[in-house]
């Protein structure tokens, strides 16, 4: 069978599903069985598959059209400048995470020697986008999930900077190790019941434990501020990930504990999303 068909099969199952990206996923799915990119996929659409890829394929296709992620069923994603290993014990890197990652560089110069904690790790995406750029400083990533862990560890040895970061699995209300330059956290903050809402994509397949922010959608926010406020260096700086519509009173948590100076910077798409703050 030639890709062409192939992909045009494996595309007609997603849609069906009501996958919405049908013919993108189906081309990334049959690229990965081919261990070729999606441009040389597309510019060889009439090679033929072999039948224990044809296999690979379908099982591949059966997986997507129950909406799971891509990036679990491919084990990768991109974030900033590097590919991160993820599988379903962490939360998929997101675009507007990559905000957070800017603007924590904007604020070290080149040679500069920093501590840095990065507070739910998840896949380390975070921490080890700031330290593969800023090669004279160090990190300490903790997670409360064992497996996030795990996977943090991992990510740190393929892009070949386990010497430079330490990861604990710890949640952050028990961890009292060391003083730090900045912190940094993408904390879960959906409501809990909210969670239902989300596509089918996250709430069905995405760790809960990377989610849920509390009744409130706060409760882990006010956690990692309050706890920063003991970790931080005078004059350090702590940068949160928050939802759109949370940093109003996420402002007000910050100044009650201690930090001043705040800065709300909006993601690509225009949203609020990363608050930058100074401690006393
Ligand atoms: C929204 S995810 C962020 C993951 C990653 N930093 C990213 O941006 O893709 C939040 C992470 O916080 C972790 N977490 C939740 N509660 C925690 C706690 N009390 N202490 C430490 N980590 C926690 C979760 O396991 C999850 O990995």
């Amino acid at each position: 069978m030639k890709y062409q068909e192939i992909l045009n099969q494996g595309s007609k199952i997603l849609k069906l599903n009501n996958i919405k990206s049908y013919n993108l996923d189906s081309e990334i799915l049959l690229s990965k069985i081919i261990k070729k990119d999606r441009s040389q996929l597309l510019l060889n659409l009439d090679n033929k598959i072999d039948e224990i890829q044809k296999k690979a394929f379908f099982k591949y296709i059966n997986r997507r059209k129950k909406n799971e992620p891509i990036a679990y069923i491919t084990g990768f994603k991109e974030f900033w400048k590097n590919s991160f290993r993820v599988n379903k014990d962490v939360l998929i890197p997101r675009p507007e995470t990559e905000t957070l990652v800017e603007q924590v560089l904007n604020e070290i110069d080149i040679m500069s020697k920093k501590t840095i904690l990065d507070v739910g790790t998840g896949s380390g995406c975070i921490i080890l986008s700031v330290l593969n750029e800023r090669r004279k400083c160090t990190g300490v990533g903790i997670d409360i999930s064992k497996n996030a862990i795990k996977l943090a560890k991992y990510n740190a040895k393929i892009q070949h900077i386990k010497n430079r970061v330490k990861f604990f699995n710890s949640d952050i209300d028990n961890f009292y190790t060391g003083k730090y330059d900045f912190i940094l956290s993408n904390p879960p903050y959906i409501k809990l019941n909210e969670i239902s809402d989300l596509d089918k994509d996250v709430r069905n397949h995405e760790p809960k434990l990377a989610l849920n922010g509390g009744i409130d959608g706060y409760s882990k926010i006010k956690l990692v501020i309050k706890k920063s406020s003991e970790l931080i260096k005078k004059r350090g700086k702590l940068f949160l990930e928050v939802g759109f519509n949370q940093t109003i009173k996420t402002l007000e948590i910050l100044k009650n504990n201690g930090f001043q100076n705040s800065m709300v910077v909006k993601d690509l798409a225009k949203k609020n999303r990363c608050i930058i703050s100074t401690k006393n």
